[in-house]
This record gives structure tokens, C-alpha cells and sequence, in this order.
């Protein structure tokens, strides 16, 4: 059975797998991700060493958090990493000696619960991931949408308030800004600032010195209701650019990942109720269903493999 690894880079780790044809992983490790550009990527591919080592495979895909080219080579942008115009397939083909294949994170993840996950039974369905930034995937008639230039689905960057908060892309009022892990730290400490419900949060607040993802997902996990507000602030904001979303691309799925997915229906709860207020045509536009992410943490690492299989599989049916 032919391997593949898939390499996702993520904010605070990098995770490496051996897949095999079925999605199902052989081997995995991961490190925390390093901030210096040069120190990230000898971290890759000394990762990528390290599997190649005890595994014969056939190519490396890499999920990468930003603007992707259509020759699944260069990162364009990354709004929350230091790469503009980033040759990366090709810096670390020269130095692993194996195809490399470049995907965006999120159609990685997308793509691995399409094939293997909770997008298995339908043939349109939009992923997004929430994390540091929002990412997104789309998958239109079983086909995974890259765009013209490759760097389509790049779901988090839709404008959803004119004039709001500053983007790492470079504009204003984007999804990320309101429906990502960061958006959601912003939500509470502003509940922990008006008191009432939020006098918990403003306490751990103090104890710890900042509020962060792992001390607010304890509080969402004890129902307290500062942190559930905050989380259902950021449901809102979801549900409410799914609407619009909908009305673009008509999915029969939505599936929800990334870090704060972990709360589960407390977080498609209000995302379901926005998604139906600001559904056009609603009453009457056939309802698609909101899901958690099956693959969790490893969707990443999983479809980035996979798209490496199916680029080197392409080219050896064309060639
Ligand atoms: C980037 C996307 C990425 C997402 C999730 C966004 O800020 O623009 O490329 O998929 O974060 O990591
Ligand atoms: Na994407
Ligand atoms: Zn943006």
C-alpha cells in the first residue's frame, strides 16, 4: 500500500504523519512550531527526515496556514506567519529529496473529511477551522474549489463588518477577526470588563495573569456563562457568515474544526440559530446541517497527504 506523509504547519505545533491509502495513520510525531521562519522550516524537514527514515513514501504534503499558489508551491501570504511570497515546496525539495506538494491548512483539512470524515456521504460541503485564524474549505461536486490562482476558499477573509476590527490580511471586519480562537479571547475579556456574567473570567483573568484558549475552553466545559457567552458571540458571528455562504455555494454540510470546535454543540448551538435568521430564502432554502469535524486534530496531516498522493498520481497519468 502506497504511504504518503503530511506535514501540518500549525501556530503553536507542527505535526507530522505517515498516512496510508485509507486515511489511517502509520506513524505521527509532533513539535512545538518554532517563530523564526528559518528555524520552522529545518524543524520540517528534520520531521519529514525523521519519517522518511522508517517509511518508503511516495510524496510529502504540507498544510500551510495561508494564501496558497495553483502549483501548490509557493504561500503567497500568510496573514499570521512571516511568509510573503514563499517558495516553499521548493525549499524543502531541496533538501528532502522527495515530491513536495503545498496545500493551504484548511482545504488540507477539508479535503481529509471529505474523503474520510463528515463530509463522506455528501457532495458539496464547506469546511471551516477555528483557530488562530478561520480557515475554510469548499468542496463543490466532489471536486475540492482552489480558484484561478489557487488561493480561493479563503473563507476567513470575507468581510462581515464594514469598518471593524484590523486583519492580518491587510483589511477590515473579516470573519477572522470575529469567529477565530483570537476573536473569541477579545469576546471574553471584554465580558470580563463589564462584570455581571463575567466576574469568573475577570477572576481567572487575575489569577493568571491573561485569559488564553485552554483557561476559557475549562470554562466553557463548566458552563460557566461569561465563557459560554463569549462562545456563543463568536457562534453568531459563524452561523451568520454561513448564511451568506450558503447562499453562494448551497452545501448540504457545513463542517466546523479547529481548536475551539472542541466545545462541540455548545459552539453549533448559536451557530445554527444565526445561520437560520440570516438564511436568504429562509423557510423555503433546504436547510444544510451543521457538524463537528470527525478527525479532529489530525485532518490536517491526513489530507495533506492525501493531496500529495493524488498530485503524484495525476502526473504519472499524464506523463
Ligand atoms: C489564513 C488561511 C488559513 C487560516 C487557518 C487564515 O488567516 O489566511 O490561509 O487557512 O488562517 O489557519
Ligand atoms: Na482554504
Ligand atoms: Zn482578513
Amino acid at each position: 500500500m502506497s504511504l504518503a506523509i503530511g506535514i501540518d504547519i500549525g501556530g503553536t505545533k507542527i505535526a507530522g504523519a505517515v498516512i496510508d491509502e485509507l486515511g489511517e495513520i502509520v506513524d505521527a510525531e509532533r513539535v512545538p512550531t518554532p517563530l523564526e521562519p528559518g528555524a520552522l522550516e529545518d524543524a520540517v524537514v528534520e520531521m519529514i527526515t525523521r519519517l522518511q527514515s522508517h517509511h518508503e513514501v511516495a510524496a510529502v504534503g504540507v498544510a500551510a496556514a495561508g494564501f496558497v499558489d495553483a502549483a501548490q508551491s509557493t504561500v503567497f501570504y500568510a496573514p499570521n506567519i512571516d511568509w510573503r511570497n514563499e517558495p516553499l515546496r521548493q525549499k524543502l525539495e531541496a533538501r528532502v529529496g522527495t515530491t513536495v506538494v503545498v496545500d493551504n491548512d484548511a482545504n488540507a483539512a477539508g479535503w481529509a473529511e471529505f474523503r474520510f470524515g463528515a463530509g463522506r456521504l455528501v457532495s458539496d460541503m464547506v469546511m471551516l477551522t477555528i483557530g488562530t485564524g478561520v480557515g475554510g474549505a469548499i468542496v463543490a461536486n466532489d471536486h475540492l474549489f482552489r480558484g484561478g490562482f489557487g488561493a480561493g476558499a479563503e473563507l476567513g477573509h470575507l468581510r462581515l463588518v464594514p469598518g471593524g476590527y484590523a486583519c492580518g490580511c491587510g483589511q477590515h471586519g473579516c470573519l477572522e477577526q470575529y469567529g477565530s480562537g483570537r476573536a473569541l479571547l477579545r469576546m471574553a475579556d471584554e465580558i470580563a470588563d463589564a462584570g455581571g456574567i463575567g466576574q469568573r473570567l475577570a477572576r481567572v483573568r487575575d489569577e493568571h495573569g491573561a485569559l488564553d484558549g485552554r483557561l476559557i475552553g475549562a470554562l466553557i466545559m463548566e458552563e460557566d456563562a461569561g465563557a459560554i457567552a463569549a462562545l456563543r458571540q463568536l457562534g453568531h458571528w459563524i452561523g451568520e457568515a454561513s448564511a451568506s455562504l450558503a447562499a453562494v455555494l448551497d452545501p448540504q454540510r457545513f463542517v466546523i474544526g479547529g481548536g475551539v470546535a472542541d466545545a462541540g454543540e455548545l459552539l453549533l448551538d448559536p451557530i445554527r440559530e444565526a445561520f437560520r435568521q440570516h438564511l436568504p430564502a429562509r423557510g423555503y432554502h433546504p436547510e444544510p446541517d451543521f457538524v463537528i469535524a470527525e478527525l479532529v486534530n489530525d485532518a490536517g496531516v491526513v489530507g495533506a497527504a492525501d493531496l500529495a498522493r493524488v498530485h503524484v498520481a495525476d502526473r504519472v497519468q499524464r506523463a
